[in-house]
């Protein structure tokens, strides 16, 4: 059986990674590797853990001898790397977490899996390398070869990170993959962001913040039908290449929370409230997904207005989780990022 290395698996597209796997009893083991930052959760992935098939370890990805000793001990051949610092506004407030592990931690695991060998390495990425598209022109839509022109310190980030895996490709003919993705939504993910904050600020009786104009425009894909695009292409990419995933579904962030509160009850006026602009707030992102469903034939498998229900449910469902969560540092950076500025 192949001894597969996730990185992050304990965070929201990572745990819901491993769970698909397990779920489908795909025939892989697989090394959890998690620092357990603040958005880290063991109870994410506590269920599907077992000794056999699904090994959690807590660790760093910037720990070279950990990750190196990992490797040998079991075996590593294939890596699948979700970890990183992830959320747009705590990059604003301080970048340092980001480059240490977005970048430091991808050339840690990119060095590693040099020296001691590896058959794929697949990059987690993120639409957002590409920059902001003009909102009025919707032919205009990212593709793999639209130029990289990050605008966020996580981007950035993440763009230094894309650019090193493609480096160790060119230079040492390392077998990488790198997927970029949009934005997902779906169970497990922690309510700094849009989607969740409001889902469970609204069952906590505190209004939405929504920023600026709120007609900045995402597109928004289910977090399973993102596990599988992964799967599919490291199943079947070819090395060297670069596939956007996205779930041709582009909404305004009024769009998304005219839908949330409609399915939670609540009318707009006493339940949004307006709040000053994300600093340098990309205006639109849209993916081009042509390449992964002509070359590797995936494509989205669930429509935005069940799946949008299935994950409120899933938050009414599982109110310990979050109420675990929005409490402690997160209530520090609540204070810093909407109540102090
Ligand atoms: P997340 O913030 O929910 O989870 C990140 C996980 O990484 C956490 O479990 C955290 O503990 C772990 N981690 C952080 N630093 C670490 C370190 N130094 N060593 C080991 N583990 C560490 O993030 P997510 O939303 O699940 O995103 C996963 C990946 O997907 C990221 O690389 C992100 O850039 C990318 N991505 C996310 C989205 C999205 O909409 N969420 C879209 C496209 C791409
Ligand atoms: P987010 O979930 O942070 O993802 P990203 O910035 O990576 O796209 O934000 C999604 C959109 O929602 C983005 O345009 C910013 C906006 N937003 C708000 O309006 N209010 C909020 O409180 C948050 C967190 C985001």
């Amino acid at each position: 059986m192949r001894t597969t290395l996730v990185t992050g698996s304990a965070g929201f597209i990572g745990s819901n990674f491993v769970r698909m796997l397990r779920g489908r009893n795909e025939p892989v083991r697989v090394i959890c590797l998690d620092k357990l930052t603040y958005c880290g959760n063991l109870a994410n992935v506590a269920d599907i853990v077992d000794k056999d098939r699904v090994v959690f370890v807590r660790g760093d990805i910037c720990d070279a001898a950990l990750v190196a000793e990992l490797w040998k001990q079991y075996d590593i051949r294939e890596v699948v790397h979700f970890a990183a610092e992830s959320h747009v506004d705590r990059s604003i407030l301080d970048s340092g977490p980001f480059v240490q592990t977005n970048i430091v931690g991808t050339q840690v695991l990119l060095d590693t899996a040099r020296k001691l060998g590896c058959d794929r390495y697949l990059q987690v990425s993120t639409d957002e390398v590409y920059g902001s598209l003009p909102e009025h022109d919707k032919s205009a839509m990212f593709t793999e070869e639209t130029p990289l022109a990050p605008n966020s310190p996580y981007s950035a980030s993440k763009t230094a990170a894309d650019c090193m895996v493609r480096a160790y490709f060119h230079t040492f003919g390392l077998p990488v993959l790198t997927t970029r993705c949009s934005n997902n939504y779906g169970p497990y993910h922690f309510p700094e962001k849009m989607i969740p904050l409001f889902v469970t600020n609204l069952m906590e009786g505190k209004k939405v913040p929504l920023y600026g104009d709120g007609m900045n425009i995402r597109d928004w894909l289910y977090v399973v039908d993102h596990c599988d695009a992964i799967w599919t292409v490291l199943n079947k990419g070819k090395p060297g290449e670069v596939y956007n995933i996205g779930g041709n579904n582009e909404m305004t962030n009024r769009e998304v929370t005219e839908i949330v509160l409609r399915e939670m009850g609540k009318p707009w006026d006493q339940w949004v409230q307006y709040v000053k602009d994300r600093p340098g707030h990309d205006r639109r992102y849209a993916i081009d997904a042509s390449k992964i469903r002509r070359e590797l034939g995936w494509e989205p498998k669930y429509r935005f207005d069940t799946a949008i229900r299935q994950t409120i449910q899933w938050y009414k469902d599982n109110e310990t989780w979050w109420r675990a969560i929005k409490s402690g540092e997160y209530l520090t950076y609540y204070e810093k990022q909407y109540v102090s500025r």
